[in-house]
């Protein structure tokens, strides 16, 4: 029962009755959305574990950044929802709203973004890092690799304990970020890098470094800066997703925060989560470049169960309706075409795409819908970033959120290092064979 305010369950408690049982387990209320059974006691009293692979029915925590309702399709950031604050906000204020839970007033945002700002520079030994990748080096591996190995520079950061710790490397993180992942365009492309702009806002810098050269220091298009700034407030969290649940599984060891973040951009490269944005794309090229694709062969391969082909950026983990993000971003990508006076054949396609899938009972039936990576391509790709930088742009936005989960999971009492349980279906105990004997 999916519920909210005065319907929640009432039961204090419930009853399992297992084994030697019955069992009498807690029941945890939420403020909004399912209550959960607490089975903390449950394999030393009745000695049973619960089985849930990739914990899609299972809490592992409780936590108050952020809510999802996927069947409303609701999604909210400390409670405030993401319709709003994609209208009103800014990246940098969800930045400061997901890590403290309030909204900055004016004197705050000031000092936040001086503060970011004056940070955004890497360690001038960071350029042999970069120096030692491949040109051809995804950037994400760069940006993985990058995140780990700034943190040498901070060793002051690498076991925050107190809150001027944890809060420094907070900084330090959103502030570097853009810097790396500009960096590592630069060296995919062979030019120099450059260096950031204090003068210039979170966004309009990070654009600066990835598109400015020596010489040439044009001002970013401040449509460009709004567009990017929109996109990067809807990846800035989304709860429990795998590399947010990655940043908690290594936090819980007590690894420090960079190392965290770093495991967690590992997850968010696989095509099945952030790296789908880039997936969509290429299968959208291929779609176009493949004079006998239609449609609907494309729509027959997703459902065959045959064929490993999946439609990439459609159905969701927690969405059994419309994500609120693909919605906005559905119209957004047709205003910034528009805006910069450019068409896109695999928008076209896109569309279609979407029409033919929500009116084909496979899809219906298994509720799937458009996700936040169907429509965030082709606007990356408008404002002029190359496919391979589109989970870079991901993990950008997704930061703030992560460094959220992994504060909360390391200030939270209820914490336990994460490790899980298994059901084991190998080989009965045996006695070892003498090699002679094989
Ligand atoms: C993100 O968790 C988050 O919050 C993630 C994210 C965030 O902000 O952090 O929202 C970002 O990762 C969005 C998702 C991006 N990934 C994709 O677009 C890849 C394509 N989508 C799928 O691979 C899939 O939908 C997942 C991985 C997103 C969700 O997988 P689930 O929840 O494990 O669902 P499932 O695999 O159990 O699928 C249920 C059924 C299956 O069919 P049956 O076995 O019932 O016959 O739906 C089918 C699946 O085969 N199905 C699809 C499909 N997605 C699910 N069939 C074809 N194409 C698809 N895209």
């Amino acid at each position: 029962m999916d519920t909210k305010g005065s319907e929640r369950m009432i039961e204090r408690n419930v009853t399992l009755d297992v084994g030697s049982g019955p069992y009498e387990l807690d029941v945890h209320d939420s403020v909004m959305g399912l209550p959960g059974i607490d089975i903390r006691r449950l394999r030393a009293q009745a000695r049973v574990v619960t089985f849930d692979p990739g914990f899609a029915n299972t809490a592992v925590a409780k936590s108050s950044i952020t809510y999802i309702d996927g069947s409303t399709g609701e999604l909210r950031y400390r409670g405030y929802g993401i319709e709003e604050i994609a209208s009103h906000s800014s990246f940098i204020e969800v930045a400061y709203l997901l890590l403290y839970g309030e909204l900055p007033t004016a004197a705050e945002l000031t000092a936040w973004e001086s503060d970011i700002s004056a940070q955004t520079m890497l360690n001038e030994e960071m350029r042999s890092f970069f120096d030692a990748f491949p040109r051809r080096a995804h950037p994400m591996a760069v940006l993985n690799s990058a995140t780990s190995a700034i943190s040498t520079f901070y060793d002051v950061y690498r076991r925050p304990t107190r809150k001027r710790e944890i809060d420094a490397g907070a900084r330090t993180l959103i502030a570097k970020l853009p810097t790396i992942a500009a960096w590592a365009y630069k060296k995919s492309i062979g030019e120099p890098y450059m260096y950031p702009n204090p003068d210039y806002s979170y966004v309009e810098n990070f654009l600066h470094m990835m598109y400015a050269r020596p010489g040439r220091q044009d001002r970013v298009d401040p449509s460009i800066v709004k567009a990017l700034d929109v996109l990067l407030i809807l990846h800035a969290d989304h709860e429990m997703n795998c590399s947010t649940a990655t940043v908690r599984a290594v936090g819980s060891s007590r690894a420090n925060m960079f190392a965290s973040v770093a495991a967690g951009m590992g997850a968010l490269w696989g095509p099945l989560h952030g790296g789908a944005n880039q997936a969509v794309i290429e299968m959208l090229q291929a779609i176009h470049d493949d004079p006998d694709a239609t449609i609907e062969s494309t729509l027959r391969r997703a459902k065959d169960k045959n064929d490993p082909f999946r439609l990439m950026g459609f159905g969701h983990s927690v969405y059994t309706n419309y994500d609120p993000r693909a919605r906005i971003l559905a119209s957004f990508a047709e205003d910034v075409l528009a805006r910069m006076e450019r068409s896109d054949p695999l928008l076209d396609i896109a569309q279609e795409l979407e029409t033919a899938a929500l009116n084909d009972e496979y899809f219906v039936e298994r509720k799937l819908y458009p996700n936040v990576d169907f429509y965030s391509g082709i606007i990356f790709r408008a404002l002029g970033f190359p496919s391979r930088m589109f989970t870079v742009l991901f993990a950008i936005g997704r930061l703030p959120g992560w460094i959220a989960h992994w504060i909360e999971m390391t200030t939270d009492p209820d914490t336990r290092i994460m490790r899980p349980r298994q059901l084991y279906v190998g080989e009965p105990a045996r006695d070892y064979v003498l090699l002679e004997k094989r």
